[in-house]
């Protein structure tokens, strides 16, 4: 099924946008310039486990778009499961180090619980997602595929809910911890409802129940 074309350049240019403020921000710049006096303490104090972080999880938020395009798959397969197995490699070292990362969070217990999670769902998904399409299970590696880049995707919502509350006057102590699990936990409903299939209709006998792709 063919999408229309806005939202996928939308889609685009918000992961590249976000892999253009990782890459600047951190490749650039010196170590949490542009977070908070608290946060660059923290990021000082854990280079390797921030830096692992933003080198898997960008490889991730690069290369996940592209692998919904139905024709990558028709024509080039031998490309998508080399871009795959980069991209879960990059969920692997990104949520490791994400994980890790979690654990020394700003905004408290309930900030580090929801990345916390975040991280434990990403690396749980992206496994189910192997291993499915290592027993051949097209349908089940697709739909696992999309959680978890709807979770890739949390990177993206972060960075649009931040400064959307702090627009609307909301302290950034109080918006971070909440926006912990907002970056997420809508991406997955909206994922399982528009893509997998789970809208309320029944699902032909033999197809996955859902879209076939993002994009054609
Ligand atoms: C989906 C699973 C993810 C988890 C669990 C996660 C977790 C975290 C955590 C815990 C931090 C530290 C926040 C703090 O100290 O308060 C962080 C920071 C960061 N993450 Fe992630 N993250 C994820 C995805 C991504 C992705 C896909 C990107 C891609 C660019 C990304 C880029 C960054 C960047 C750039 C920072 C530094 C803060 C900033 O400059 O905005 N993360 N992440």
């Amino acid at each position: 099924m063919t999408v229309a074309r806005a939202p996928v350049i939308l889609l685009y240019l918000l992961c590249y946008g976000i892999v253009g403020y990782a890459a600047i921000a951190y490749g650039l710049l010196p170590l949490g310039q542009l977070v908070n006096s608290t946060m660059q303490a923290t990021y000082r104090a854990h280079p390797v486990g921030i830096y692992t972080h933003i080198v898997g999880a960008v490889v991730a938020l690069s290369l996940g778009p592209l692998q919904f395009s139905a024709r990558l798959r028709a024509r080039r397969i031998a490309l998508h499961r080399w871009i795959g197995r980069t991209y879960l490699t990059g969920v692997a070292i990104g949520g490791l180090g994400g994980l890790y990362m979690a654990c020394f969070a700003y905004g408290g217990p309930v900030a580090r619980f929801g990345f916390g999670a975040l991280a434990v769902v990403w690396l749980y998904t992206g496994a189910r997602a192997y291993t499915a399409i290592r027993r051949r299970a097209f349908d089940l590696h697709r739909a696992w595929m999309v959680r978890n880049f709807a979770l890739t995707f949390a990177a993206v919502m972060l960075r649009v809910y931040m400064p959307a509350s702090a627009a609307a006057g909301i302290d950034f102590d109080v918006a971070y911890p909440i926006v912990a699990w907002l970056c997420w936990v809508p991406n997955l409903i909206v994922a399982e409802l528009a893509f997998n299939g789970h809208s309320g209709k029944r699902a032909a006998p033999g197809s996955s129940g859902s879209r076939s792709a993002f994009v054609k």
